[in-house]
């Protein structure tokens, strides 16, 4: 339930769900730069109160139909200065959550808003505990950080989404939808529990520049009784714009494989030379290998001039129609489509955008005419251009005009160093995955040692609220002799685990086709689809352990992913989400009896058992263990 109140010419908003109060009297308003604020002199002008209710279709993802049912509250506001003037506040409220959003209508004494502040409050009850990463300007440019887990009154400025448990156990997300042309929202405490927001500034200090009318992104609260529900909550998709592509045709989930981890273990370079990963007869090999095990895509880092500047300060120096003498595009692309396998082309831009922008056009030309209907974009650099900010509204921007130019080439994009998720691959379904998280490559370099056996199990409950991500799982190799003391802190079945847990429409096997060779763990790797009818949560501790399951779009199998921190254990499930009456085939794909991280993580057991709606499984997770089953309808 959400009430308001206006006191003094401010304005509060508060949410109670049944008896939890989840945010006490919350301010809502704006400073300016060009005008007087707007949150201390108002009053109520009118309220307007309707509902909706709708079931929609994605074009591909984690759920096929999408129920988005709301009551909608607005609140014409009005000022009660001079100026008259006016600003709406849009309130929807579900089942499981909330959004709001403030809307300027056109009128006479606002043109330009130049908004310095959003005073947006999210004023929580008491000192929760929250699961958070820090903010760009205070660690890592693009969210690729570490998780933390501390009360509310310790975390930094943040990255949304984040998550938090209410004292009475309660989980809720803070988030946003529909980030068009404003500026990302991070958010800080102060008083020792109400969280403000913070938007992502401009390098001049300045938050947006816009003109009424406009409206602000959705402010979004996903609310759910337990951690999972968290998951199974898609808020964020039902407040973006529908579909506005026609004609979907081609755009097709799948796996890839491709020249990529072998940059990252140093056997490889992105530039030109001796051990150039991206040549011609290299990625005729990796065509092949895709052929053989029914993967549709191959992504080549490394085929275009500017590798060979310092790139990642350099990006100008990039060109994305002109490939290296030792890479012929035609030659490859039309390999590809006898085989049946695209090329997923690749445009790091080391942050210039600009120079990417003045490109554009042409590179994706160059795609569109040489088949290639995916491309992966990249932004490595603490800013863009020099200065501004992955998040601000100047990449907001940038990241659009990339999309909307990507659909008007039939491109899907994968994007490396974005601003966060918000739900728009609702209105661009060419939006596949990106990456906005720490993912696998850290453990072929980070300093850190990689990505401590928790992190993907906080994942789920935090970053992937936000959308897909490109996290690259399926190393079966764990160790890179270039950095001795990084590793994969997993099992391999874990690692099979990954491609259900963490959900992406385009989902890397990652590792050197080498190292797949006569491993029969591979098979689930080959099987495991990319697009869903249903998703379910069966368990799920935050940075402890998950369980989710998935049912095929296209046939009538499912699929578990379970996975497991540091601590081995074991998990019971019921199979009560298979369909009565029918009977699968189970094939297990399980730690070995004395598998570990640390000491034995390639042991996998693979077995096959009947199993039906009515039987219980036994999940026995090894340390930073995993388990992967698919269960393949027999009748
Ligand atoms: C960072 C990306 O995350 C990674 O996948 C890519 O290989 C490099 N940038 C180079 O573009």
């Amino acid at each position: 339930m959400v009430s308001l109140k206006l006191e003094e010419g401010k304005v509060f908003y508060a949410l109670q769900k049944d008896s939890d109060i989840i945010f006490k009297d919350s301010q809502l308003g704006f400073e300016f730069a060009n005008m007087p604020p707007m949150y201390n002199k108002l009053k109520i002008a009118g309220i307007e109160k309707s509902s909706f209710a709708e079931t929609w279709e994605q074009v591909w993802g984690e759920k096929r139909f999408i129920d988005n049912k709301y009551n909608q509250l607005i609140v014409h506001l009005e000022d009660t200065g001079k100026l008259k003037r006016k600003m709406d506040i849009i309130f929807r409220v579900f089942n499981n959550g909330v959004g709001f959003r403030y809307a300027f209508p056109s009128q006479a004494n606002i043109d330009s808003l130049i908004i310095s502040n959003e005073k947006t409050e999210f004023y929580l009850p008491n000192v929760c505990q929250a699961w958070w990463i820090p903010a760009a300007y205070k660690e890592n440019s693009y969210y690729e950080s570490l998780y933390r887990h501390t009360p509310i009154n310790q975390m930094d400025t943040i990255h949304t989404p984040v998550t938090i448990e209410t004292a009475n156990g309660h989980f809720v997300s803070i988030h946003e939808a529909d980030l068009t042309d404003y500026a990302a929202m991070t958010l800080f405490c102060t008083d020792s529990s109400k969280l403000v927001c913070d938007l992502v500034p401009w390098s001049n200090g300045i938050k947006v520049y816009a003109k009424a009318p406009m409206q602000t992104p959705w402010r979004t609260i996903r609310l759910a009784d337990d951690a999972g529900g968290l998951i199974t909550n898609y808020l964020e998709l039902n407040l973006n714009t529908p579909n506005k592509i026609k004609d979907t045709s081609w755009i097709k989930t799948g796996k890839y494989v491709g020249i990529w981890w072998g940059m990252h273990l140093e056997k490889y370079t992105w530039e030109m030379g001796p051990t150039h990963g991206a040549t011609t007869q290299n990625v005729l090999r990796y065509m092949d290998f895709a052929a053989q095990n029914g993967f549709n895509g191959v992504l080549v880092e490394g085929w275009n001039k500017g590798w060979e500047y310092e790139w990642s300060n350099h990006g100008e120096e990039f060109s994305f129609t002109e490939s290296y003498p030792d890479f012929d595009l035609e030659k490859i692309t039309q390999y590809g489509a006898k085989k049946g396998v695209s090329l997923i082309g690749h445009h790091e831009t080391g942050g210039a955008t600009k120079n990417y922008e003045n490109q554009l056009e042409d590179a994706f030309k160059l795609y569109h005419t040489n088949n290639v209907h995916a491309v992966k974009t990249g932004y490595v650099g603490r800013f863009l251009d020099g200065k501004e900010w992955h998040d601000g509204q100047y990449g907001v921007r940038h990241y659009r005009k990339v999309l909307e130019a990507a659909a008007k080439y039939q491109i899907m994009v994968d994007n490396h160093e974005p601003v966060k998720q918000t739900g728009l691959r609702r209105t661009y379904p060419n939006l596949m995955t990106q990456e906005a998280a720490r993912g696998q490559e850290y453990n072929a370099w980070s300093e850190d040692g990689g990505n401590p056996p928790e992190h993907t199990t906080i994942l789920p409950f935090t970053r992937l609220l936000a959308g897909p991500m490109d996290f690259t799982p399926g190393i079966f190799k764990f160790e890179n002799p270039g950095h001795p003391n990084t590793r994969v802190q997993t099992t391999i079945a874990k690692q099979l685990a990954l491609y259900v847990v963490i959900y992406s429409p385009l989902q890397m096997a990652a590792d050197l086709p080498e190292n797949y060779q006569g491993k029969k763990a591979f098979q689930f790797i080959r099987e495991v689809p990319t697009d869903w009818q249903v998703t379910k949560v069966l368990n799920g501790k935050i940075g402890d352990y998950i369980t989710i399951v998935r049912k095929d779009r296209n046939s009538d199998d499912w699929f578990l992913g379970s996975i497991t921190d540091e601590k081995a254990r074991t998990l019971t499930i019921d199979l009560s989400f298979l369909d009565h009456g029918s009977e699968y085939e189970a094939t297990i794909y399980a730690d070995g009896k004395n598998a570990d991280w640390k000491t034995n993580p390639t042991s996998v057991e693979i077995l096959a058992m009947p199993v039906k709606a009515t039987d219980k499984l036994n999940l026995n997770l090894a340390s930073s263990g995993g388990q992967a089953i698919h269960f393949k309808l027999i009748k």
